[in-house]
C-alpha cells in the first residue's frame, strides 16, 4: 500500500535548504581590497595584550573606551563600540588570548561568537580580519563557527522572519590559501544542516520511507543510493529490525548511502535511525523524554550527513553508510515483550524490553555492513541508552570499542572538531548482562546500560575493527550556545567527516 503521506514527504524533500535562509553570505578578502561603508561593522581577534598591532586601536576614543571597559584580549572577552571615527557602524572586539595557543575548536568557538552577534544585529555587512590568525585554514574554521551557529530550522514558524541577507568578509592573508578550506569547511556545513533538518522535522514528517528518499536525493551528487524494503531484508532474514519496524504502518528501510570515490577498501557508518521511539509496549511514560525521541533518528542523520559531506567536497575516500530505520509503535501487529527474534547473522535474541529497540536495528545494520562491504574499519553511531547520558551527560559522547587505534582516531578527530568522545569501558565482563534463558542474546542487561549494549553490539561485527558511539544526550541542544542553536545537533557529522578525511 502506498503511504498516505507519500505527498507530504515530496514536498519535504530537499531539506537541507530550508534552514539556510538565514545564512550569511561569506566571502574572503586581503587587507588591500577593503572598502567600507559607514553602514559596516568591523570585527577585530585581539590577542592578550597586543592591542597595538591593530591600527584602529590607536584612534584615542577607541583606546579611552578601551582602557575604561579594560578590555585586554583575554580570551572569551568582548567589546562592541559604535565607531563613526573609523569609518565603521560599529566595532567588535573579540579577545583571543594568546593566539598560538588557539585549537581549531577554539577558533570555531570565535566563529560561532560572530555568529551568534550576527543573529543579534541589523548589520549588512561585517568585516571580519583574521590576519592575526596564522594558519590559512583559520579562517575557513571561523566561517565554519559562524554559519553553525547562523542555522535556523523555521519553516513552521507562520510569520517567518525577513532574510537580513548579512554579508561577513573575512579578511585574510592569501584568498587562495583559505578558499579551498573554506569551501571544505562549507561543504561540511552542509552534511551538518541535513542531519541537523532531519532530527528538527517532527516524526509526522521524517519516518522510513521518507528518511529514504531524503537519501535517494543524494544520487544527483553521485552518491549510490539503495533501500531494501521489508521483502528485500526479510530474504536477508534481518529479523531484528522486521520486529522492530512491524508495529507500525509506516514499514522499516535499511537505506545504503555509498561514497565510492578511491580504491581503497570501504570505511562503513551504520546510524540508528528509529524515527520514533514510543518504547513500544514498554512505553516511555515521561513526558519530557518521549517528546524528544524525534531524535532518536539522530545517528542516521549523522551517517547521510557525512556521506553528503564528503560527496559534495568530492573527497578522495570510499564510505558506506548503512542507516537502520524503523518506527518503534503499539499497535496489534507489534513485537511484544518476550519475542524471540533471529537476526540476519543468525543469532536469535529475545525481546524482554521492547524500548531496547536500537540494539536491533543496529544487529542486521552492522551485519549487513561487514558481510557485504568487508569494510577495513566500521563505526556505529546511535542515539542508544539513556545510561549513557546519566554517564557521560551531552556534552561527550560515549565511545566503545577494542581496538585502541580506532579509539585513537576517534578521539583525536572529535577534540578537533569539538565533538568530544569519552571511552567507556567494553569486554567480554559484559557477556553475562545478556544472557538469556531462551536464546542466544537479551536485549537488555542488568546493570551497566551503555557498555552492555554496546557488547551487545559487538556481538555482529565479527573481526571487523569496529567502535560504536553513543549520542544519547548529544542530538539535541536545550539552548543556543557555542555552535548549536536549541533543536537538532547535528553531531557526529563533523567527527566522522574528520576521522574518514584522516584515515591512513
Ligand atoms: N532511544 C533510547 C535512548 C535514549 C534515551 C536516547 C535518552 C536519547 C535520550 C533507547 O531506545 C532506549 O529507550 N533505551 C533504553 C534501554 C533499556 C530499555 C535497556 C534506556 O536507555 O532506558
Ligand atoms: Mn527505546
Ligand atoms: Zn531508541
Amino acid at each position: 500500500m502506498k503511504n498516505p503521506r507519500w505527498k507530504l514527504t515530496l514536498i519535504a524533500l530537499g531539506l537541507a535548504s530550508c534552514g539556510l535562509q538565514a545564512m550569511p553570505q561569506i566571502s574572503l578578502s586581503t587587507a588591500d581590497t577593503q572598502t567600507a561603508t559607514t553602514k559596516d561593522t568591523l570585527v577585530l581577534l585581539v590577542a592578550e595584550n597586543s592591542l597595538q598591532h591593530h591600527p584602529q586601536l590607536n584612534d584615542v576614543t577607541v583606546q579611552k573606551i578601551v582602557q575604561q571597559e579594560k578590555f585586554t584580549g583575554k580570551n572569551g572577552k568582548k567589546l562592541e563600540i559604535l565607531a563613526p571615527m573609523l569609518g565603521y557602524s560599529r566595532l567588535l572586539l573579540l579577545g583571543t588570548g594568546d593566539t598560538t595557543k588557539l585549537t581549531q575548536a577554539d577558533i570555531t568557538e570565535l566563529g560561532a561568537d560572530i555568529g551568534a552577534y550576527l543573529a543579534k544585529s541589523n548589520a549588512e555587512k561585517v568585516r571580519v580580519d583574521t590576519t592575526v590568525l596564522k594558519d590559512a585554514s583559520a579562517s575557513a574554521w571561523l566561517a565554519q563557527g559562524v554559519e553553525l551557529r547562523s542555522y535556523r530550522f523555521d519553516k513552521y514558524k507562520t510569520k517567518a522572519k525577513e532574510d537580513k541577507n548579512q554579508q561577513v568578509e573575512l579578511v585574510v592573508r592569501d584568498i587562495n590559501a583559505s578558499q579551498k578550506a573554506l569551501s571544505q569547511a562549507q561543504a561540511i556545513n552542509q552534511g551538518v544542516f541535513l542531519a541537523r533538518d532531519l532530527v528538527n522535522e517532527p516524526a509526522a514528517e521524517i519516518y522510513p520511507e521518507s528518511f529514504a528518499a531524503e537519501a535517494l536525493a543524494l544520487k544527483k551528487l553521485g552518491v549510490k543510493v539503495e533501500v531494501l524494503d521489508e521483502a528485500a531484508m526479510e530474504k536477508l532474514g534481518m529479523g531484528a529490525i522486521l520486529a522492530v519496524g512491524k508495529g507500525s504502518k509506516r514499514p522499516p528501510r535499511m537505506v545504503i548511502a555509498h561514497w565510492q570515490n578511491s580504491k581503497q577498501a570501504p570505511l562503513a557508518m551504520v546510524g540508528k535511525g528509529i524515527t520514533f521511539d514510543t518504547g513500544g509496549y514498554n512505553l516511555k511514560t515521561d513526558a519530557a523524554s518521549i517528546v524528544r525521541m524525534t531524535s532518536d533518528m539522530a545517528g542516521a542523520a549523522a551517517v547521510l550527513g557525512t556521506i553528503k559531506a564528503l560527496a559534495l567536497q568530492k573527497a578522495e575516500v570510499n564510505v558506506v553508510g548503512v542507516m537502520a530505520l524503523a518506527e518503534n509503535m503499539i499497535s496489534d501487529r507489534a513485537m511484544l515483550p518476550g519475542d524471540i527474534v533471529k537476526s540476519a547473522s543468525g543469532l536469535t535474541i529475545q525481546v524482554n524490553n521492547t524500548d531496547a529497540e536500537g540494539r536491533l536495528v543496529l544487529a542486521d545494520g552492522l551485519w549487513y555492513a561487514r558481510e557485504k562491504y568487508k569494510p577495513r574499519a566500521m563505526i556505529d553511531i546511535a542515539t542508544l541508552t539513556g545510561a549513557k547520558v546519566g554517564a557521560l551527560g551531552s556534552y561527550y559522547a560515549g565511545l566503545f570499542s577494542e581496538h585502541e587505534a580506532v579509539v585513537q582516531q576517534l578521539t583525536a578527530a572529535g577534540e578537533k572538531v569539538e565533538e568530544e568522545v569519552w571511552r567507556l569501558p567494553l569486554n567480554s565482563k559484559f557477556a553475562d548482562e545478556m544472557k538469556s534463558d531462551l536464546a542466544d542474546l537479551s536485549n537488555t542487561g542488568k546493570t551497566a546500560g551503555a557498555s552492555s549494549a554496546a557488547w551487545f553490539l559487538q556481538q555482529f561485527t565479527g573481526n571487523t575493527p569496529w567502535a560504536h558511539i553513543d549520542i544519547a544526550g548529544n542530538a539535541l541542544a536545550n539552548s543556543d550556545k557555542g555552535v548549536h542553536v536549541t533543536g537538532g545537533t547535528g553531531f557526529g557529522v563533523r567527527l566522522l567527516t574528520e576521522w574518514t578525511l584522516t584515515q591512513p
